[in-house]
């Protein structure tokens, strides 16, 4: 069953003024450990993709907080929530500490998708509730 959606637009621009503004600081707080590698990788060799980059975990991380009802409102943190990548590219949902702990004691999984054009950062949501099977009589 369908828990939450989520969905957030994210402004590449305002990205950049913070970078500019705050520094690697501002980085720092919205990307958990992992991401940071990945993002200073891509900042050194293609600085206009190291800034997408953030953007699109900025946007993906609002959306899941919508997904899940809470906003970023604790235990929803931006470090907690971590956008990773499987094999194939396809982003995914790693949570950390007590987002971790929430999400599972909910039965919760989550499904992303992140885009991104030039100066636009998009991301969908569906966080699902596995539900219990029910004993088989028939
Ligand atoms: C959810 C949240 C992160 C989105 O904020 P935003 O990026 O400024 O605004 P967006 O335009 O992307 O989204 C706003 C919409 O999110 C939705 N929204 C707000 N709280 C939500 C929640 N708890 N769950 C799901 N959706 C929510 C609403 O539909 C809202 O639109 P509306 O105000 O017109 O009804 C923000 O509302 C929030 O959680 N704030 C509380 C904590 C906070 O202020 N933290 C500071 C973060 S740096």
């Amino acid at each position: 069953m369908i828990y939450g959606i989520g969905t957030d637009i994210c402004d590449v621009r305002r990205i950049a003024t913070s970078l500019e503004r705050h520094g690697e600081r501002f980085a720092q707080k919205v990307l958990a450990d992992g991401e940071m590698a990945a993002w200073r990788d891509r900042s050194a060799r293609w600085p206009d993709r190291g800034l997408r980059y953030l953007a699109t975990r900025f946007s993906a991380k609002e959306a899941f907080s919508k997904a899940i009802g809470l906003g970023m409102r604790m235990p929803m943190t931006w470090r907690h929530c971590e956008v990773a990548k499987l094999a194939t590219g396809q982003p995914v949902i790693v949570l950390h500490g007590a987002l971790k702990d929430w999400f599972e004691a909910r039965g919760l999984t989550a499904h992303l998708s992140v885009t991104d054009e030039t100066d636009y950062a998009a991301s969908f949501c569906v966080v699902e509730k596995i539900e219990a099977k029910l004993g088989s009589s028939a």
